[in-house]
């Protein structure tokens, strides 16, 4: 009997253990999307990014190398840093006694050490994680031995050429915590079956048929959706509120592509501004979302720009999405709940997602099945 799509069982929704698996052989194995890089614009300048548990220090060098190491001590332990960002005049010093070290994470100071007898300070560099810069977004690996990101991302890397992101700026962020899991918000962003009902003003302005998907296997997934009328976008007054985005020409001025990058990006690409997502885990029924807009560097030189035209606009779709997502964490709890069918044609990307998902989890490699 030929399988069925269908939604995943309760328990990947719910479930601890399968929560503390996908932290362990998802996101730290996997290219984790960590923001922009011009985050940390001078040398010095660092944040802190959790994943699940670890702490890492996201820091820019003397060379202007962005680095991420775990912020760990190599002496006893303890944290470098307590701060969620700031910047580093010209070295990193552990709070509890003083050991040193520079922005390239070499240990170049450990009062009293000297003359201890064979110790070598060459051997307690920080521990580094591979850090890479794609289209001017940050991305963290924390796999002993990560795939390259430039050969993964082939396919990807040409299709985003014209929107030149790696030179736009970002203009507003918003954090959110929502209560449900990631992947609800992961499977919602993958279909507008639901749009209709729950974004009215979306689809007034882009209708939910319209789209068609260009990426349909593999880590990227998505493709574009039409605006109703050329010239507009989506925004509060359904105006363009910036210059046309990079290179973007033709039929891409009237478009929304809209992709998402396993497991933690999200990606939006309007013809005036970008806009994008990182889901955090945070727990089985818990996730961070960090939403951020960037615009083309000649909108911050336009009179009246106003990006709120946008963020506004997003940051009430959001909040439906992710109203709805709770309430479908909160189906998802009973003992009712079982997978319903998915792949209804509006819908075809979350089986896609589910085989990534499943792979990367190891234990199985197809969906399971409705029955
Ligand atoms: S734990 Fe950092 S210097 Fe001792
Ligand atoms: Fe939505």
């Amino acid at each position: 009997m030929a399988m069925r799509p269908s939604t995943l069982p309760g328990a990947f929704y719910r479930s601890e253990e399968i929560y503390r698996q996908e932290i362990e052989r998802i996101f730290c194995e996997h290219w984790l999307c960590i923001g922009r890089a011009d985050q940390i614009p001078e040398p010095g300048d660092y944040f802190v990014q959790r994943v699940g548990e670890e702490s890492l220090l996201i820091v820019r060098g003397q060379d202007g190398v962005a680095r991420a190491f775990y912020n760990v001590c190599r002496h006893r332990g303890s944290q470098l840093c307590t701060d969620a960002s700031g910047h580093y005049p010209s070295s990193i010093s552990c709070p509890y006694h003083a050991w040193t070290y520079a922005l390239d994470g070499r240990l170049i100071g450990a009062p009293h050490m000297r003359g201890v007898s064979g110790f070598d300070a060459s051997e307690y560099s920080l521990y580094a994680a591979a850090l890479e810069t794609w289209h001017g977004f940050l991305f963290l690996n924390l796999a002993k031995t990560p795939e390259p990101l430039a050969e993964r991302f082939v396919p990807f890397t040409e299709k985003l050429a014209c929107w030149e992101l790696a030179g736009l700026r970002p203009a507003r962020r918003i954090e959110y915590t929502i209560r449900a899991n990631w992947k609800l918000l992961f499977e919602n962003f993958s279909e507008c079956y639901h749009c209709p009902l729950v974004h009215p003003e979306l689809n007034a302005l882009s209708n939910y048929r319209s789209g068609f998907n260009d990426f349909v296997e593999g880590i990227f997934l998505g493709g574009p959706m039409e605006m109703n009328r050329k010239g507009t976008s989506l925004t509060m007054s359904g105006n363009r509120c910036g210059p046309v985005v990079g290179r973007v020409a033709g039929e891409d001025l009237d478009r929304i592509y809209y992709y998402t990058l396993f497991p933690n990006l999200l990606l939006s690409l309007h013809p005036d501004y970008v806009m994008f997502h990182t889901l955090w885990p945070q727990a089985p029924d818990r996730t961070d979302v960090v939403c951020e807009w960037l615009f083309d560097p000649a909108a911050f030189e336009q009179a009246g720009f106003d990006p709120d035209d946008a963020v506004a606009f997003w940051d009430r779709t959001n909040r439906q999405d992710w109203r709805i997502c709770e309430g479908v964490q909160q189906g998802i709890r009973s003992r009712a709940y079982t997978p319903g069918p998915a792949g209804s044609g509006v819908e075809d990307l979350l089986p896609a997602f589910h085989r990534e998902l499943l792979a990367a989890l190891g234990s199985v490699t197809e969906p399971p099945n409705a029955e």
